[in-house]
């Protein structure tokens, strides 16, 4: 399509100009063509500049989240390269799931906004305008045991992309929610198909959901009082294509380090963004909730806490609360 061609012209030189006859010469289609293209663009939303005499620009800070803005962004091998985008869904989950379960190592689903985005334990996930919602899917060749190192991974690889993109720096609460000043800014829900007869993973969907402008008002109170917006928090809010294509960069290289055996430098970048080491944490188990002193992690990413009684307990799922 002449549109999406355009587009990507664009966004590989956002924010200079580029003249309606070389967009033409360049696609091989008329300038008619072209300014077509622009104005469906542009009732798509996007902030295209048409400078007489000059041609056209694609705004600098376009937050339109396009599957070219994000590409353009984008320096992985497999994770992204195969992607869409797509206005509203129920859930990025569910929807790779349902629809898109046979796609390569790598295929990325983006949504702009979510109807029934999924939480941990079975918790819904408010997911207005403004956030990035985005579930990759893998194909990890993985024992089954170290499914849960993929979980760390995608909160480590959000922690880095964050790092770098922003003046923050954020923690991790175990397992694998982002915060920062002990609020949350980041969910990930990781979800694995397994094969029945083998065993084997044959494939994972990791979720991930970072709120960068939030309309408090439409969170749920319990919600409002405990999650945080990059807006709120930095006046660097990225875009939340670049934020896509950073997170997708740095889950490719930690998710690496997993397949190539390396797990422990992993739990290393882990383990210096946790924020509960040493501290008293309510742990909510099926069995009831109790409260515990937070010991460590250990090489399998589980937390080791133990009780006032003294009895240590290994933790391989779950949740802990770090409000008492
Ligand atoms: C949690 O905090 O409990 C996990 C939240 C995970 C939210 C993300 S948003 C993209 C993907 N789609 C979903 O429905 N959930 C995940």
């Amino acid at each position: 399509m002449v549109r999406d061609e355009v587009l990507r012209a664009l966004e590989a030189q956002r924010g200079q100009c580029i003249s309606g006859a070389a967009l033409a010469q360049t696609l091989g289609v008329s300038r008619a063509a072209v300014w077509k293209a622009i104005e469906k663009l542009r009732a798509d939303g996007l902030a295209i500049d048409a400078l007489a005499g000059e041609g056209y620009a694609l705004r600098a800070d376009d937050d339109t989240l396009t599957a070219e803005a994000v590409q353009a962004a984008l320096v992985t091998h497999a994770l992204g390269r195969a992607l869409t985008v797509v206005p509203e869904t129920d859930s990025t989950n569910s929807l790779m799931k349902r629809a898109y379960a046979d796609a390569p190592h790598g295929f990325t689903l983006i949504a702009r906004t979510q109807t029934a985005g999924r939480g941990r334990l079975g918790r819904t996930f408010c997911s207005p305008d403004g956030g990035l919602y985005l579930s990759v899917l893998l194909r990890p060749r993985l024992p089954l045991g170290q499914l849960n190192l993929v979980t760390l991974a995608a909160a480590v690889a959000v922690c880095r992309a964050l790092e770098r993109l922003t003046p923050l720096a954020p923690a991790i609460k175990w397992v694998n929610d982002v915060l920062v000043d002990e609020r949350k800014l980041c969910g990930i829900l990781t979800e694995a198909a397994i094969e029945g007869e083998t065993g084997a993973i044959d494939f994972v969907v990791v979720g991930i959901g970072v709120n960068l402008r939030l309309d408090r008002t439409v969170l749920p109170p319990d919600v409002q009082e405990i999650a945080c917006a990059l807006a709120d928090l930095t006046r660097d809010v990225p875009r939340r294509a670049v934020l896509a294509a950073a997170i997708l960069g740095e889950l490719e290289t930690r998710y690496a380090l997993l397949e190539s055996g390396q797990s422990h430098l992993l739990l290393a970048e882990y383990r210096t963004r946790l924020c509960v080491l040493g501290r008293t944490v309510r742990v909510c188990a099926p069995q009831g909730s109790y409260e515990a002193r937070v010991q460590d992690l250990d090489e399998n990413g589980h937390l080791l806490v133990r009780t006032p009684d003294g009895a240590q307990h290994t933790l391989s799922s779950g949740e802990i609360s770090i409000r008492l």
